[in-house]
């Protein structure tokens, strides 16, 4: 009766079951795994939100394709504000590479999307044929796999290396290649990992997809979480440093598809292809190195797809607004965009209201990425304030988004102690493996949880690992 694609286990995993149980039996579970920003004790400015929702031009329909005219130049305005902001940290490099946030972007590039995962699958059908190939980087963001389902196209995982940050493993990428393969994805900066594209890699990242034919799809919802970002002016630190949910966009069913067989996995630290993993050890945010912040919407060097939105720029994951902006050499560019608009004029998903409230609503993202950027370099002070008592964890490296990696001892696979974290001590964190992380000894702790619950809950996670 129904697709193979849609052949999914449907059967709640056991870290879900045993976190139901707790729950129901009155527990007061801390939850380490926030990803919902409008439960996360935010203030937002209620009022202009709400008033921009109301404008009368709402009552008119004009189905525009790609979206409102005057939304997409909201958008527009996103990335020329960017520039602007990051422009004293970046300016050394923007005349000498293709990319750059000091360009500016045409709203005639820009598809408006309901959400990231749209864009994806606009992408994805704009690129790949059923069963043809995207690289898609690991450890990351979970949903990919569905979304590919969906649109029949397989996911070839290219592994991102550990040590002392996170970086592509370009002879891996080579590896995989195939004749099928039509584009690689890249997280900018990565969930969970928190690690940007750095430069070097943008232009091995080009080299590989001119030489290959392939186009770069970008994800970067969380690039104005850079950890160097300061917290009042939104400044990237001049002179310092020029430097995670899937989960609240997914739902039960699809999170319990990363559950093991047996929901266990072998313990190890080795990658699967053999090679020990590097050691990480805890290390303060990186204040020196050049980080790479800038957006791929002016990669010109190849057909690149940015994708943004709403959810985590401005925090509002439930206005379902997203959006995707063509770059590359002039005539690609230009056809992927024909037929992108034919895609989004199939569906024209968006509504009039939301539109309307773009500018407004993009707006909100000045106050509240100041609120979260505070709250995520407090939780992850808080968390080197309690590794320093630790001896057998370690944090990685981070360098933006909402997440934190926390090494632990391999004693037990990751998900086996998330499910006695919630069951012994109420505390909720993900494990690794729903992120694909090359073996056991991985937990995911969300930075935009709660400060005093972040506080509490990592105290219970040590507690629990020394017992
Ligand atoms: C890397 C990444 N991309 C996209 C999304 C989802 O974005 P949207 O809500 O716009 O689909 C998430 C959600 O956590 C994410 O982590």
């Amino acid at each position: 009766m129904f697709s193979e694609r849609t052949n999914w286990k449907l059967a709640r995993n056991r870290f879900t079951q045993a976190l139901e149980e707790v729950r129901a039996g009155g527990a007061r579970v801390l939850d380490l795994t926030v990803s919902n920003p409008t439960r996360a004790g935010l203030r937002y400015d209620e009022a202009a939100i709400l008033r921009a929702l109301a404008s009368p031009r709402t009552l008119d329909y004009d189905p525009q394709s790609k979206g409102l005219l005057a939304a997409r130049e909201a958008v527009a305005g996103y990335y020329r504000d960017r520039s602007g902001r990051g422009g004293r940290d970046v300016a050394g490099n923007v005349a000498s590479q293709g990319m750059s946030d000091g360009i500016v972007v045409d709203p005639e590039r820009i598809v408006l999307t309901t959400s990231t995962s749209e864009g994806y699958s606009f992408v994805f059908r704009l690129l790949c044929n059923a069963g043809d190939e995207l690289l898609v980087p690991k450890p990351s963001y979970p949903l990919f796999e569905f979304l590919a389902d969906l649109q029949d196209v397989r996911l070839v995982p290219y592994p991102l290396i550990y040590d002392h940050g996170w970086q592509m493993d370009f002879p891996s990428l080579e590896r995989v290649v195939t004749e099928r393969t039509r584009g690689v994805v890249v997280v900018h900066p990565n969930n969970p990992t928190g690690s940007f594209v750095s430069e070097g890699e943008v232009d091995s990242l080009n080299a590989f997809c001119g030489e290959h034919g392939l186009a770069v799809i970008a994800d970067e919802v969380f690039l104005d979480y850079g950890l160097d970002v300061d917290p009042d002016t939104g400044n990237g630190r001049v002179g310092t440093a020029a430097l995670g949910r899937p989960v609240e966009r997914r739902s039960t069913a699809q999170m319990l598809q990363k559950s093991s067989p047996q929901g266990l996995k072998p313990a190890s630290s080795v990658a699967p292809d053999g090679t020990a993993e590097a050691v990480p050890f805890p290390k303060p945010i990186r204040e020196t190195s050049l980080r790479n912040r800038r957006s791929f919407v002016g990669n010109e060097a190849v057909l690149t797809f940015t994708l943004s939105g709403l959810s985590k720029i401005a925090a509002l994951p439930q206005m379902k607004v997203a959006w995707m902006v063509t770059s590359g050499p002039g005539e690609l560019a230009g056809e992927a965009m024909g037929r992108l608009e034919v895609i989004a004029d199939t569906y024209l998903s968006m509504n009039a209201p939301i539109q309307w409230a773009m500018p407004a609503l993009l707006e909100q993202r000045k106050e509240i990425q100041r609120q979260l950027l505070e709250r995520v370099r407090g939780n992850l002070a808080e968390l080197d304030r309690q590794l320093a008592g630790q001896k057998a964890c370690s944090r990685l490296e981070v360098d933006g988004g909402w997440y934190a990696v926390l090494r632990v001892p391999v004693t037990r696979s990751d998900e086996e102690l998330a499910i006695e974290l919630v069951r012994e001590k109420a505390v909720v964190v993900h494990p690794g493996h729903f992120y694909d992380f090359p073996g056991d000894g991985y937990l995911v702790l969300s930075l935009i949880t709660a400060e005093d619950d972040f506080r509490d809950g990592m105290g219970r996670v040590f507690a629990f690992l020394n017992s």
